[in-house]
């Protein structure tokens, strides 16, 4: 396990610890090689970090942006991962336009999982077989202990060939399209953003469980390739200090 944890005393300091240190990262990719590739996530927890962000200046001009996961709804509705983006970021900033990958989930999911397929093969240049390496990945956890739309369950947690895929969450009564585990693997960064009391018994499970990727998904990070930072609060790190 190749995990480094930085808990913070409330999930404001979370966010900024991780936006701090996310911006540092897609920093050293610009320079290392001209452009930076972040996934991002939705939910609840990640709205504080996308404020921060839009309260820094930073040279956005050459980073593309794309998403962990999207709930099929469209682009306007309050439950879109790419509006709270929106809404808390990117109208707020000198986003540039045409670097915004967006899952197009108001399409029927296996087609917007398609097109965001294509999309990725597009812009990283991949042949077949080739899987994207993300500069930065942003993932959430719920407190059952799922990660992008990869719920307890869900038989593509033990995919290891695609690149995003549409899921249907029973427990939810609702359809996703998420990046696929080998994709989430090979960032160079992950950093899961993980606050609230709900989340300390999944993180005991993530950290000192044994290991069942099927029913704790978020065990993945496990085998991540790149480095693995979770930014916490107390209350969420209660069980694993
Ligand atoms: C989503 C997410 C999802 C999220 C977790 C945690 O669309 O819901 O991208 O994977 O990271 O569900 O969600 P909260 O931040 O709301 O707890």
């Amino acid at each position: 396990m190749n995990f480094q944890t930085e808990i913070a005393d409330n999930p404001q300091h979370a966010a900024e610890a991780c936006g701090a240190q996310l911006l540092v990262r897609l920093r050293d990719a610009l320079d290392a090689r001209g452009s930076a590739a972040l996934a991002i996530s939705g939910g609840t927890t990640p709205k504080l970090l996308f404020a921060w962000l839009a309260a820094r200046g930073f040279p956005w001009d050459d980073v593309h942006l794309f998403w962990v996961d999207e709930r099929a709804v469209s682009p306007e509705d309050p439950q879109s991962n790419y509006k709270l983006a929106l809404d808390n970021w990117l109208a707020e900033s000198e986003f540039p336009e045409g670097n915004i990958h967006r899952i197009e989930a108001e399409l029927p999911v296996s087609e917007a999982a398609e097109r965001y397929e294509g999309d990725l093969k597009r812009h990283f240049g991949l042949a077949p077989g080739e899987f994207p390496v993300f500069d930065v990945i942003q993932q959430g956890m719920g407190s059952d202990v799922h990660t992008a739309s990869l719920f307890p369950g869900e038989p593509l947690i033990m995919d290891r060939k695609g690149l995003a895929a549409a899921v249907y969450v029973e427990k939810l009564k609702a359809a996703r399209v998420t990046l696929l585990p080998e994709v989430l693997r090979r960032a160079r960064t992950t950093m899961m953003l993980v606050t609230g009391p709900d989340k300390a018994q999944g993180l005991e499970i993530v950290f000192r469980g044994p290991e069942n990727l099927l029913e704790a998904p978020a065990q993945l990070t496990r085998h991540h390739a790149g480095e693995v930072i979770w930014y916490l609060d107390d209350a969420a790190a209660a069980g694993i200090r």
